[in-house]
């Protein structure tokens, strides 16, 4: 009898989306703890970065700028620029991290990817979302997420979670309309690819909006993750129950 010699399953890729301010790398470290906890072997990523060459690229993108320590940045950079600058990190994060990783059936986790361009660059910053796709195509081979979580909620709500001094050059130079187009830009992309977005509410507490991101993580073929456990709970779900779900204990108690 020959023995058929199985392929390792090629792995998952999920990016993370959205406005500022919607906890994706909260989340993202949530979902990777899940995975942990699952057995799954997963790479936890982000954008700009996720290489050393990303990570510097990353330093001219958004340069820190702490007030009365840090020189504040002199020019502005062209919005081609940026598209070209952010690009050019996320081609060198598909080639060293995001393809290795799922040719061996690894789940990658990056908290943004190119709709972050076609949001900020295209619909933010006015540049055609044409060129942009073309440019996301040379930059990732055609890499596609399967499957990406929009953390969706105002800019007004996620400007407000982060202190002033802690604004990046998008959240200080950029104003509030600037960031109305980009959360309306992340909405009309998800709307054209339903199948690969998930749009979830992230004006909610951490704990319900997990809740989702984990369920929309069940449209993944072979892929099941759980809530991760609470350090010191070995056998039990984390779960800190919302405030009606709270109310809902004490009620049936
Ligand atoms: P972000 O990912 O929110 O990280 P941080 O927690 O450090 O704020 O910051 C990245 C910023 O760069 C954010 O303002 C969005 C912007 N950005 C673009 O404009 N285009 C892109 O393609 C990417 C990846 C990010």
């Amino acid at each position: 009898m020959t023995s058929l010699r199985r392929h390792p399953r090629r792995g998952w890729f999920i990016t993370l989306e959205g406005p500022e301010g919607a906890g994706k790398t909260s989340q993202a470290t949530r979902l990777r703890d899940s995975a942990l906890e699952a057995g799954v072997d997963v790479v936890l990523t982000r954008e700009p970065g996720g290489t050393v060459l990303g990570e510097r690229i990353r330093e001219i993108l958004l340069p820190l700028h702490i007030p009365g320590v840090t020189a504040q940045p002199t020019r502005p950079i062209d919005a081609r620029t940026d598209a070209l600058l952010f690009n050019a990190a996320r081609a060198q994060l598909v080639a060293e991290v995001v393809e290795p990783a799922l040719s061996s059936g690894r789940l990658v986790i990056a908290t943004r990817f190119a709709d972050s361009t076609l949001a900020y660059q295209g619909h933010g910053e006015g540049l055609p979302l044409d060129e942009l796709r073309a440019l996301e195509r040379f930059a990732t081979s055609g890499r596609k997420p399967d499957l990406t979580i929009l953390l969706d909620l105002p800019p007004e709500v996620g400007l407000g979670r982060k202190a002033r001094r802690e604004h990046n050059r998008f959240e200080s130079s950029f104003d509030l309309e600037f960031h109305r187009r980009v959360r309306n830009g992340f909405l009309a992309l998800a709307r054209e690819e339903p199948a690969r977005f998930a749009v979830i509410d992230a004006t909610r507490s951490a704990d319900e909006v997990f809740a989702d991101v984990l369920a929309a993580t069940g449209r993944l073929p072979d892929l099941e993750l759980v809530p991760p456990v609470e350090k010191g709970r070995r056998g039990a779900v984390a779960h800190t129950p919302s405030e009606p779900e709270a109310r809902k204990v004490r009620i049936q108690r």
